[in-house]
This record gives C-alpha cells, structure tokens and sequence, in this order.
C-alpha cells in the first residue's frame, strides 16, 4: 500500500495558468496548415484560423500562446508580416526545412488569433539578427494609442486600436540559434534592447530575458549577477531526447521497455533543473521578483519517416502522455517560482497537442493529459507528498509516481497522479488533513505503452471515467494501473 498525504490547510500558492501555455513557431507545419489555412481554403475557418483546431485549444483553456520562434524570431522581422498580403514577402524559412514563408500570418493574424483563443499573446523579439529600433518600432506598433508613425501604420494596416501585450520575450536562445552569443555579452544586449521595449498607456509589458538550456547553471548565475533588475523572468529550455545524441533521437513509436524507462527518467531532470536554476536566481533575486518561464519543453524524436527532417513531425504516444503528465505535476509543484511554461508546439510540431492532415484532425495523448490538467490552472497548490518507489533500469531510476494536489475557488481538490511503472499497479491510501472527502470522480488515460492516435484510429488514446477509488475514514483509496494519468475530483 503506497501513502498519500494531502494537506489542505497548507495552501501554497496559486498554480498561474500560464503554466498551460503552448508554444508556436513557424516552423513545418505548426503554423500553416496546422492553424493558419488562409480564408479561402475549403477547411472550415474563421479569419483564415482552423474552427476544429481554435475550438480543441479553446477546450483545454489554452492561457498562453508564444509566437514567431524559437529559432525564427531572431531571423524574423515583423515588417515582413504586416500590410496587404498579396504585397507581403515571399522568402525562404532558412532554419526550417527551406520552404518558402509568404509572411501571410503576421502580427494582424497571430493577436487574431489570441482573440479566438481568448489566450494571452506572447510575441518573442529578435536580437539575433534584428536592431534595437526594429523591437521598440514592434512594440509600438502593437501598444501605442497616440499620434506616432508606427500607430498610423497599424491603423493604416486596418487595426484603429491598440493591442494589449503583456509578454515580450528579448530574444531567443541566444547561446545558439540566437546569435551564439557569450552570456556576458548577451546580458550586456538584453540591458540595451529592453530599454527601448516601452510600456504605453496602461499597457505593461513583462520583460522576458533569454535564460538557459538545461544543466547550463552559468548562463543562470551571469544573467541574473548583471541583468537582475531589468527582467520579469529568465526561460529555461529543456527538451527530452530519448537517444545518444541529437542524430539518434529514438522514434516516436517504437521504442523499447528501456527507452521507456530511459525518456521517463530524462523528463524527470526537469525537478532538479528547475530547482537548482531557481536556486541561483534567488541569491540574486531574494525577493523573488523574476520568475523562471520554462519556455520550450517537450519530447524530440526522430522525424516521422518519409516526413521533411526539418520540419520536426513527429507522432505521439502514451510515452508523451506520461512525459506531459510528469511535466506538468513539477510545474505545479514549482508555482511559486515557474511562471509559465509553454509545450512545443502546439500543432504537427514535436510534442504537439494536436496532429493535422489536410481537413483531419486528432487530438494526440498530450492534448488529452492538458484537459484533464486543466483544473489545476488558476487553483491552489495544496501540499502534498507520495511515498515512492524507485523503479526503471540500472541506468535510468526513477520514481514511480509523480503526483500534485489544488483546490480551486469552490473548495473542490483536484489530484493529478502518474503511474511510470510500464507493468506494475498500485494501491494508494491518501490521507488528507482539513478536508472530508463525500464524492470522487475520477478520469484516466492508458494503454499500451506506445499507442498512439492516428487518422485511421483517431480515438484510440482517449479519457476514459474511472471508478477504481473509495472514500475512506481519512481520505480514499485507489487502484492505479500501469503507465496511467489519473485525475481526480473530491468533493
Ligand atoms: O522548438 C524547436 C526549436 O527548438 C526552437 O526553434 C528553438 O528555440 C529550440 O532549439
């Protein structure tokens, strides 16, 4: 019998929705196709926006959505995107596939986009490749309302009224892709570039620093030592790459019980990660002003064969399921440092949440772990803690549940509770301190390991209602199959 110990009097903090974000660049066929089909394609859309696509991230109350890049911000320049589109320039997306971009989807279309999603915007800046002037111009153009040259653009462009722009990003991954830049050097640019991004009106933007990849501790401690005090947050990238190396990532689907156990316990890295980066920042930062965003996370794998290699399509099983399922739990349980935290990406792009193909569309294992996540956004982080084992290989331990625990604004508590063992169940025996538990309901998701939806099959992975559960004297008890999601609602 496994213990579970909630404690509902020990309310920490709130879980941001934010921590539900999802990321989205051009990129394959993430924007095109995937959301954007242009108002004159035959799939049913709204503004050129897929209804089937905008009305599943609706479902899963998609807070956030971060756009151009990733690796394309810092070639992006958003006068390329803007003004009639038959006059817009065609180009080459030289660090995707080398397909052409039209610049169809622009800056009009992405706040668009956001006013479908009912989503927060997050617009990354370039710093790779782009001027100072050309980011303050960006930010003007989007959150000015008075007289100036970039508000008579946009009203000239069709859109009289400013946009609201809460987070701006400054730069991306500027250790790599972003101009493989020294952090000495990028901390000196950051301090330069945000100057210029101003806050017009009451429109306040927060400011978001390039921050790490992974184990890379040194970025963190140069960052926060000379830029501190002019961020809101600093990102952290971290993907899970089950292979060697980046040549040999694994497949999506066929995988072994070993590599199982070695991507479960990769994912995994994302505590200590978060835990020691945060570490950093505070002796920095004692007051915990500047939160950590884990911008891009998510599994990499080896394309889907016969797919462009640079257009990272890849499919998505109940390995996924259980890595978002880890994921998340970790944000929850770090809510009062991890900010936001946005998957990547969003459509037919890694761990994407959603697969398109033409007029089909499924929703992958991923997207179902965020709607039966979705509770826990804007609730409060209760205190909790499972006893563990550790189980997995001689090479990859790791525990073999990850839990969280909120309760939101009408006193219900929401469990979230993963199961990493590939063939083992469990019995829980929760005890839950300041609460008394009348009803629970409960949903689960499983199968095995690598099952996956496709456009055959698409409700192969699916929530099923789960009843294995029983309040008790002091809380409940449950049964958790193997490589399962379980969430639960007590009353
Ligand atoms: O998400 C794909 C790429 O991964 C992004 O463009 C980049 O930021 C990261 O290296």
């Amino acid at each position: 019998m496994t213990k579970f110990t909630i404690n509902a009097c020990n309310k920490k903090c709130e879980i941001k929705p934010e921590l539900y974000g999802h990321f989205s660049e051009h990129l394959g066929r993430c924007i095109y196709e995937g959301i954007y089909v242009g108002e004159d394609s035959s799939i049913e859309n709204t503004n050129g926006m897929r209804n089937d696509v905008t009305e599943a991230l609706r479902n899963i109350r998609i807070p956030v959505l971060r756009w151009p890049g990733g690796c394309f911000a810092d070639e992006y320049h958003w006068r390329d995107g803007i003004g009639p589109k038959e006059t817009r320039k065609k180009m080459i997306n030289t660090h995707w596939g080398g397909v052409i971009e039209d610049n169809s989807f622009g800056t009009h279309e992405f706040m668009e986009l956001c006013n479908q999603l009912g989503c927060q915007p997050y617009i990354n800046g370039n710093v790779g490749s782009g001027t100072v002037e050309e980011m303050q111009n960006w930010v003007e153009y989007i959150t000015f309302s008075g007289v100036s040259p970039m508000a008579e653009m946009r009203e000239r462009n069709g859109r009289q009224e400013p946009w609201k722009l809460k987070y701006f990003g400054i730069g991306n991954e500027n250790w790599g892709c972003g101009g493989n830049m020294r952090p000495e050097y990028y901390a000196d640019e950051y301090r330069r570039y945000q100057t210029y991004v101003r806050n017009y009106g009451d429109n306040k933007i927060f400011r978001i620093a390039c921050g790490p990849s992974g184990d890379d501790y040194n970025w963190t401690e140069v960052l926060m030592k000379s830029a501190a005090r002019f961020m809101d947050a600093l990102t952290l990238h971290y993907y899970t790459v089950p292979g060697p190396n980046w040549e040999t990532k694994g497949s999506a689907t066929d995988f072994t019980l070993d590599e199982w156990y070695t991507t479960l316990n990769k994912t995994m890295k994302m505590e200590e990660f978060i835990t020691k980066h945060v570490a950093i920042m505070r002796r920095y930062d004692p007051e915990n002003k500047v939160g950590l965003i884990v911008d891009e996370w998510g599994t990499w794998y080896d394309v889907e064969p016969g797919t462009n290699p640079g257009f990272l399509y890849q499919q998505n099983t109940m390995r996924d399921a259980l890595v978002a399922a880890i994921n998340l739990n970790i944000f929850n349980k770090h809510s009062d440092s991890v900010v936001m935290a946005n998957i990547a990406q969003t459509v037919n792009v890694l761990q994407a949440v959603i697969l398109t193909e033409g007029e089909k569309m499924l929703l992958t294992p991923t997207y179902h772990v965020f709607e039966m996540y979705k509770e826990h956004q804007g609730a409060i982080l209760l205190d909790s803690f499972i006893d563990t084992k550790t189980i997995g290989t001689k090479e990859a331990e790791l525990p073999n549940l990850v839990e969280s625990v909120s309760m939101d604004e009408d006193g219900k508590i929401h469990v979230t509770i993963c199961n990493l063992s590939a063939d083992e169940g469990y019995t829980i025996d929760a005890e839950i301190a300041g609460f008394k538990a009348k009803d629970i309901t409960g949903r689960i998701l499983t199968g095995a390991l690598s099952d996956h939806n496709t456009f055959e099959d698409p409700s192969r992975v699916m929530p099923k209602a789960f009843d294995k559960h029983s309040v008790t004297q002091k809380g409940f008890t449950m049964e958790i199959p193997a490589a399962s999601v379980v969430s639960l609602t007590l009353k």
